[in-house]
């Protein structure tokens, strides 16, 4: 009998060195690149993520609460520049010169002290880490629970706290993922206010760079809502059936995170907030939900796609991140979800059962049928009984339930898949599929360009240093490089 050697899985000294931070902000031409750059691909790729991992030493708690740095990728007649910066928020600015950690993390970083050090301190770190995205002439770092910032798309430099006019007060918050409407141009975006009752705000932001409060609404019950869904009908939210117990938080035992927990047999609640601002509500199985991937109506139904996790994938208080067990990370699953808004039946299927995050699609398809969603996704010969870091690109075919995987393990670990459309292509597939790798083998990353239809490489930009692993991005048409 042959004896097969088992796949090689990843090494976690391998995967813990792209948590390591990027202090240094740098500007060049790649010059060392596998393969050819599209001359039709044209744009900027904008992603944003935690840069610092640290300060002077002092080790953050929780990857989520690194300080946001901007990474800039602007392809123009076939040449990449790269370009970083932080965003230099005042907190930010303090903790460098300090050399220490002022700020309690929300996720995972509790200052030194102990529980003295941290009881009552309820001042809060805007790191703008999430998302990034151009729009209105502005270039603005999103994070969960604030107002963006404002940078130069040009020269990154962090101008401020964006109001957009004295409408957003201090205390609103304009989340980190918005939604493009393709029809229109429009950046769609909400905000949370979680409370008892929790007030949602939903916004447009125009092309010119105009804000309007299209409505805000109160639910019961604490939201932690990360992620929204839009069509031309709809905005909607998956309320996760969370408690939060601020108690140990105020007092200075756990962070934030560590204080959200499932309600045990709650249902999970669809939020489907229309035009004209009429709440509807349909429940649903207990599941939680960071990332939508799309949503549209079809008939009678609103078919939605985000990944699921069966529970709540909690902080664990006063846990190292770097020491995490992988076979207790709880999995997410590609689940597509079928609302019936006549009889609020909900029609549930699994498009991908192996653990997967990020989910992206051509934006054109933005609210409107889609056929492709891409995302990350673990090396598929993990084996079923545990988890592992995203090292894998998938395509999923939601007509057939099949899919495409490049995959990088087991030396390279994947972000984010952007899906940016080849201009004038026709099929929804036609394009190319941007991603950041952290390339172990070279102790670096690289920028990969894969072909939308069936992933295979088109080029790969190597990096001189490595990006700590990140977060979100969007690409745009425009063409940044320092003027
Ligand atoms: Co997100």
């Amino acid at each position: 009998m042959l004896s097969q050697t088992p796949p090689k899985l990843f090494d976690r000294q391998d995967w813990l060195a792209g948590y390591r931070s990027l202090k240094q902000e740098y500007s060049y031409w790649v010059s060392d690149i596998t393969g050819a750059i599209p001359p039709e691909l044209q744009g900027t790729l904008f992603r944003n993520g935690p840069g610092l991992l640290d300060v002077n030493g002092e080790k953050y708690g929780h990857p989520f609460d690194g300080d946001g740095m901007i990474c800039r990728i602007s392809f123009q007649d076939s040449k990449a520049h790269f370009a970083n910066s932080f965003v230099k928020t005042p907190e930010y600015l303090a903790e460098q010169k300090a050399g220490k950690i002022l700020y309690r993390g929300v996720f995972g970083t509790q200052k030194a002290g102990g529980v003295l050090g941290n009881l009552f301190d309820m001042r809060r770190k805007n790191i703008a880490n999430t998302n990034v995205t151009y729009h209105g002439g502005k270039l603005f770092a999103m994070w969960e629970a604030d107002r963006p910032y404002a940078l130069d798309p040009y020269t990154l430099q962090t101008l401020g706290i964006e109001s957009f006019q004295d409408k957003l007060t201090p205390g609103s918050v304009f989340s980190a993922h918005p939604r493009l409407d393709p029809a229109t141009n429009d950046l769609w975006g909400f905000g949370v206010e979680p409370s008892f009752r929790s007030k949602i705000s939903i916004y447009k932001l125009s092309t010119t760079g105009d804000l309007q409060i299209v409505h805000q609404v109160k639910v019961p019950g604490f939201c932690f809502l990360h992620d929204f869904a839009w069509t031309p009908d709809y905005c909607i939210f998956i309320q996760n059936p969370i408690q939060f117990n601020p108690f140990p938080f105020i007092f200075g035992l756990q962070t934030a995170g560590a204080c959200l927990e499932l309600k045990p047999n709650a249902p999970s609640q669809f939020l489907l907030l229309d035009r004209q601002g009429n709440l509807q509500t349909i429940d649903t199985e207990p599941c939680f939900v960071f990332h939508h991937g799309n949503a549209y109506r079809s008939g009678d139904e609103l078919i939605l796609d985000a990944v699921t996790y069966a529970d709540y994938p909690k902080l664990e208080a006063n846990s190292d991140f770097r020491e995490v067990d992988f076979s207790k990370v709880i999995p997410g699953h590609l689940t597509r979800f079928c609302l019936n808004l006549s009889t609020k039946a909900v029609r549930k299927t699994t498009l991908l059962d192996r653990s997967c995050e990020f989910p992206r699609l051509n934006p054109n398809h933005t609210g409107r049928p889609h056929r492709y969603l891409y995302l990350a996704m673990i090396d598929p010969a993990t084996p079923p009984d545990t988890n592992a870091p995203l090292q894998a690109i998938v395509k999923v075919d939601t007509h057939t339930a099949q899919h495409q995987i490049h995959n990088f393990a087991p030396r390279g670990f994947v972000s984010e898949p952007v899906f940016v459309p080849r201009p004038n292509g026709e099929l929804e597939d036609d394009g190319w599929v941007l991603l950041l790798t952290f390339n172990a083998a070279r102790n670096a990353s690289d920028v990969v360009i894969l072909n939308g239809t069936d992933l295979t490489t088109q080029a790969i930009l190597h990096l001189p240093h490595h990006v700590p692993y990140g977060l979100h991005g969007n690409f745009v048409p425009h063409v940044f490089v320092n003027k």
